[in-house]
């Protein structure tokens, strides 16, 4: 097709879309503003080249250099030529880099910046799988809502978070990014994040486009090594890892990036199937699909296109709407539609989209105001800071504490503190900082000697790194340790051993760090071990040997003072593991909700689903944590033992503090199925719910039970009911056998599980 009768079909085009708005309008009572905005869209896309149309589809890629930001070595095209940007922030740089865009470009159409904010933005909250264990919706919604506010008021309008991605191995060094290995919480997570990052309905200079990633199954990579294949089942595809998605669209995320990985055979990038047919046409999904980071080129790599022609062409037809930084949407598109091998309405349809982001945050009105130089001299704010140690505190987990070592005491005599981590700020802040800043971020080491009261001597060797075998300041350590009350023994793993292509093959604590803790042990002092670390460890020896142990992840800026709180006692821990702790790296892919086996796992059984050299059951389960009380659950009571398929069941459960000292319990409800035609898994989380309460204290705790707890995908992976009994657990943790059962019952006659 020539350029003459490409523009005129363009704009017949055009006059029918917008007579077709107004009609739709009318009907559909859409507003007048709506109404406007519409027309406005259709009239800039009418005016559009398509070389202009394929630049709104292209990200370019920008560094931010000691002399400012420069196009990225993949660029080929000039500010002025694309739609988004991944790469700068800075009230002042963006609102440089928007008036270019604004003024150079003839439609003086503005850009979006984007940018990976993934727990924060200055200030740095936890990681998300540290997150993921407070189990607590609502605060990862305001954690979510805080980084929104610090990105936006540095110029940025788009994030590409969250991170949805199941993931149940702990090699995999993106687990990290995550909220761990179950779909229910995880699709809690999600959609608290994308409302958090939203902000109010009507979007203001606050509001970041959210961006669920990476669509899908990239957690399930092959060996836990990043990027690698994932080859599953659809019921696996639907039942867990597509789950957490599905929450976050139904939340209303802006966009959606694919995996760089494979699926079934097809990469992300193309995949029609999950993209189109799943996403767009079963979903309802009308947001951005962006492709992630040189996407559209890797199907090269894949070996699915022999060129960037044909690699742009599968990623097109899969509806990915932009390039990141590839560049290859910018220089194929235009030729691919004129030759009519892409149809230019798909093209307007991705343009549309892009164009209508743009508008949701008024950047058609005011290009600028995103980028106010007084706005972001406020960041960071002081409440960041109280946000970011609550959130802090509750994301820290208490795996064991024999002989409740347990609050330390504050006014010990001496506590040597161990281990290169402890005073190691980077690491606080995890692999994916954003703009957060080491020297802003306090160290476990600080945090320890800001809480104790003078008259404790706080002495600190490093005696080991993750980062190295050089056991020279061993001595030293066990020598300091020998004159300690307590030591504290800060072990794990630096910030860039988890994160993107950071797949580990081994799940021990790296380096010397194994030495250290063997000579601090035999010195008979009590240890305290406190983990830092992006993924499960495989500690056994750890477990049995030292009395308490604390999981507190990367937990950001304000790491050190939660840690102090919980260590010193003056806040409980509260956190419960979002992932299984494998024994050893053997054992993985290691998850609560597995199914049970022909040949179910037993110790007396010869023939049943184990291994000769290691135990099957995990170091800890998913949902264990303590705290420094203890509660007591009473047997679930249920609103009826035999119920129809559409009724409601309400579960009461009474949760006492039977300790001597205040805590939050995270109360977990996991549901099984006992008998059906398609295996079940033993128990899925089906309810959680938070309660604080003070020593002494009983409080009932209300679960709904709605109808679709009933269902589970048939065969045909309908979802269906059938008959048959259930079994609910209700406690602390995934293993807990607090049990009740009950029966659902279809309509009809009772069936047979099998539907016979
Ligand atoms: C990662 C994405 C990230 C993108 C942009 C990619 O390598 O896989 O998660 O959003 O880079 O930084």
């Amino acid at each position: 097709m020539d350029r003459t009768r490409l523009a005129s079909a363009a704009l017949l085009a055009t006059l029918i879309v917008v007579a077709w708005l107004h009609t739709t309008a009318q009907a559909s009572g859409r507003s007048q503003k709506q109404q406007e905005d519409a027309e406005f869209i259709e009239r800039l896309i009418n005016q559009m080249t398509v070389e202009e149309k394929a630049g709104q589809l292209s990200q370019l890629g920008m560094d931010m250099t000691p002399s400012g930001p420069v196009i990225g070595i993949e660029g080929r095209k000039t500010i002025a030529e694309v739609g988004s940007v991944i790469g700068v922030y800075g009230a002042e740089v963006t609102r440089k880099l928007q008036r270019e865009a604004v003024q150079k470009s003839r439609l003086h159409i503005p850009l979006l910046f984007s940018y990976d904010v993934i727990h924060g933005f200055r200030t740095v909250f936890p990681v998300p799988l540290a997150e993921a264990s407070a189990w607590d919706p609502d605060l990862s919604q305001r954690t979510a809502r805080a980084a929104a506010v610090e990105a936006t008021a540095s110029g940025l309008h788009w994030t590409f978070a969250p991170m949805v991605d199941i993931a149940r191995d702990a090699r995999w060094g993106r687990i990290v990014e995550g909220g761990g290995e179950d779909p229910f919480l995880g699709a809690a997570l999600a959609a608290a994040r994308v409302r958090g990052f939203r902000g109010k309905e009507v979007p203001d200079t606050s509001t970041i486009l959210s961006t669920a990633k990476h669509f899908v199954a990239y957690g399930a990579a092959e060996g836990g090594r990043d990027y690698n294949s994932a080859d599953m089942s659809e019921r696996t595809l639907e039942e867990i890892y597509l789950t957490p998605f599905r929450a976050a669209v139904q939340a209303g995320v802006d966009a959606i990036m694919p995996g760089l990985n494979e699926v079934n055979s097809t990469p992300m990038h193309a995949h029609r199937n999950l993209l189109k047919k799943k996403l767009r046409d079963e979903w309802g999904f009308q947001g951005l699909v962006i492709s992630d980071y040189w996407g559209v080129h890797g199907l090269m790599e894949h070996g699915v296109a022999s060129s960037t022609h044909q690699a742009v062409r599968l990623a097109f037809n899969a509806t990915v709407d932009i390039d990141m930084v590839g560049g290859h949407y910018a220089d194929e598109l235009p030729a691919l539609v004129r030759n009519g091998l892409l149809p230019l309405p798909l093209l307007d349809d991705a343009v549309r989209r892009v164009l209508q982001a743009k508008q949701r945050l008024g950047l058609f009105d005011d290009p600028y105001r995103y980028s106010d130089p007084s706005r972001e001299a406020l960041i960071p704010a002081p409440q960041m800071r109280a946000l970011a140690r609550e959130a802090a505190q509750k994301s820290i987990v208490l795996l064991k504490n024999n002989d409740a070592l347990l609050p330390l005491p504050k006014n010990l005599r001496k506590l040597v503190v161990v281990g290169a981590l402890a005073n190691d700020a980077l690491s606080t802040m995890g692999p994916v900082p954003a703009e957060g800043r080491p020297n802003e971020s306090i160290t476990v080491l600080a945090g320890i000697k800001q809480a104790a009261l003078p008259e404790t001597e706080v002495v600190y060797i490093p005696g080991a790194s993750p980062k190295s075998s050089d056991i020279s300041g061993i001595d030293e350590a066990q020598r300091a340790a020998r004159d300690a009350d307590v030591v504290v023994a800060v072990l794990g793993e630096t910030q860039d051993m988890s994160g993107e292509a950071r797949s580990r093959a081994s799940l021990d604590l790296p380096g010397a760090q194994n030495a250290l803790l063997t000579h601090l042990i035999n010195t008979k002092k009590p240890v305290v071990v406190i983990l830092m670390n992006g993924r499960p460890l495989a500690i056994p020896s750890i477990d049995e040997q030292v009395p308490a142990i604390l999981e507190s992840w990367f937990l950001g800026s304000e790491m050190g003072n939660a840690v102090a709180d919980v260590l010193f006692g003056d806040i409980s821990p509260s956190g419960k593991l979002p992932i299984t702790f494998p024994r050893s790296v053997g054992q993985v892919p290691i998850y609560y909700a597995h199914k049970k086996t022909g040949r179910p796992s037993s110790k007396t059984d010869y023939f049943t689903s184990k291994y000769l050299d290691e135990d099957w059951q995990p170091l800890y389960p998913f949902g264990h944590g303590l705290s420094y009380t203890t509660f007591t659950y009473g047997t679930p009571k249920l609103s009826k033992q035999r119920l129809k398929v559409e009724e409601t069941l309400i579960v009461q459960i009474e949760v006492s503090n039977s300790g001597q000292r205040a805590g939050e319990e995270t109360v977990q409800l996991y549901l099984r199925q006992n008998v059906a035609s398609i295996t079940p898994q033993v128990r899925q989380l089906r309810g959680f719910s938070k309660v604080r309460l003070s020593p002494g204290e009983t409080r009932t705790v209300e679960f709904m039970l709605a109808p679709e707890n009933w269902a589970s995908l048939n065969e045909y992976l309908s979802p269906s009911v059938e008959s048959g009994t259930f079994t609910l657990f209700v406690g602390g943790s995934s293993v807990t056998d607090n049990q009740a059962n009950f029966e659902v019952t279809t309509r009809s006659a009772p069936l047979t599980s099998h539907g016979l």
